[in-house]
């Protein structure tokens, strides 16, 4: 089998001191092993949110955590705005509505951030206060686009609603400052950033969220945020947790913890810088106006079909780039550099990408002209690593 490359913006590769500190023997998750491991999990997530906010975590993909802010902290008939850039944003409207919640919705059109003045005039004109919470998502992974959380944050924070926000690919590779940003409700996922394989959701809850919570009459059990909080104390779970997940995640936030935060997201701040410089130096065209640093969306050059260009990446090459979702299939490709990823990981998807363009008949392609601007980049930032190894 030829050697593969998992460029996708989650799941995204899993380092192996992570996986191996999941293959240890189960411990049980009502012991004071557990309760220590607990205790040390807490503590690294709220370093990473930059919070003092409870941190929920439930075992689950991000849309179960994305479920659990809805029904906590919404009634049957409450009103939402709710940010659509993208697929993500729309899914937050998908389930808001599969609730019976009415959305508001703030379209923006795709590749483009929303302009936090909109939401502001929303809110504005809800003159009886029936907008419970705001939607947002950090990076709008569909679209490689990010999202000006602090100024939406500043917005919010003079109105009764809540600000909600998908951080699911951006925690850990996307500048978020939960608390001095006001942001009420985070919610995560353990596959992107953080550098886990899938299965884990985190919901960070700020006093003006539970005050919310405690009104709340959607249905919930599994997703309770208070069963959660109340054994939270005691450094337990509500139910059975993904026990070998956190005891990876217990690695990764050491990990984490060892190169730095404010490390973290310039590595991943070059790293974006990079991707963006070789692609424009290969004549190709970025989509997103306002983009994140945790994945590059390009458009497809004209003559190259899609779904053509992802096969033979994947086929001829061993790397998995990323295609578009919904509408924009076949129309972008996205490249990730998100989580456990470096200088090479940005020469290896550029030198992919030139090897297939020139495979697929491109004209105007110049080997090598991608990975020469992509190298400039990445070696005139260049720290020393630290991984904490
Ligand atoms: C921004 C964003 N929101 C939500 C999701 C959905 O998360 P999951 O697939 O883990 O349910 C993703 C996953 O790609 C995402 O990137």
């Amino acid at each position: 089998m030829p050697k593969r490359y998992l460029l996708t913006p989650g799941p995204t590769e899993v380092p192996p001191e992570i996986s191996l500190a999941g293959a240890r023997p189960i411990i049980h998750h009502r012991s004071p092993e557990f309760r220590k491991l607990f205790a040390e999990i807490q503590e690294g997530l709220k370093i990473i949110f930059q919070t003092r906010n409870d941190c929920l975590v439930f075992a689950s993909s991000g849309t179960g955590g994305m479920e659990a802010a809805i029904v906590n902290l919404l009634s049957p008939g409450d009103m939402a705005l709710v940010v659509k850039g993208g697929k993500f944003g729309e899914r937050w409207a998908e389930i808001c509505q599969a609730y019976g919640v009415h959305v508001i919705s703030v379209d923006v059109p795709s590749g483009e951030a929303v302009d936090p003045h909109t939401i502001e005039n929303e809110l504005r004109q809800d003159s009886f206060f029936k907008i419970k919470a705001v939607f947002t998502t950090l990076a709008e992974t569909s679209t490689g686009v990010a999202t000006d959380i602090n100024a939406i944050g500043r917005i919010v924070r003079n109105y009764k609603a809540v600000l909600v926000v998908d951080a699911i690919s951006g925690l850990g590779s996307c500048e978020l400052r939960t608390d001095n940003w006001l942001a009420d409700v985070c919610v995560a996922a353990s596959q992107k950033g953080l550098m886990l394989p899938p299965g884990l959701a985190f919901a960070t809850v700020s006093e003006k969220a539970w005050r919310l919570v405690e009104e709340s009459k959607l249905p919930k059990y599994y997703w309770s945020f208070e069963k959660a909080k109340n054994v939270l104390p005691d450094n337990q779970t509500a139910f059975t947790p993904a026990i070998s997940l956190l005891m990876s995640l217990k690695e990764s936030l050491s990990m984490l913890r060892a190169e730095g935060l404010d490390n973290i997201l310039d590595r991943h701040k070059r790293l974006a810088s990079a991707c963006r410089t070789g692609i424009i130096a290969l004549g190709l065209q970025l989509f997103a106006r306002h983009p994140a640093d945790n994945v590059t969306s390009v458009k497809m050059p004209p003559g190259i079909h899609g779904e053509t260009f992802i096969k033979r990446a994947k086929d001829v090459y061993g790397v998995s780039l990323a295609g578009g979702q919904g509408e924009l299939k076949n129309k972008i490709f996205r490249i990730s550099h998100l989580g456990y990823t470096d200088t090479f990981d940005v020469i290896t998807a550029i030198s992919c990408i030139e090897m297939v363009l020139i495979d697929l008949g491109m004209e105007g392609i110049e080997p090598g002209a991608g990975v020469r601007a992509a190298m400039h980049v990445l070696r005139k930032g260049n720290k020393a690593r630290n991984f904490g190894l």
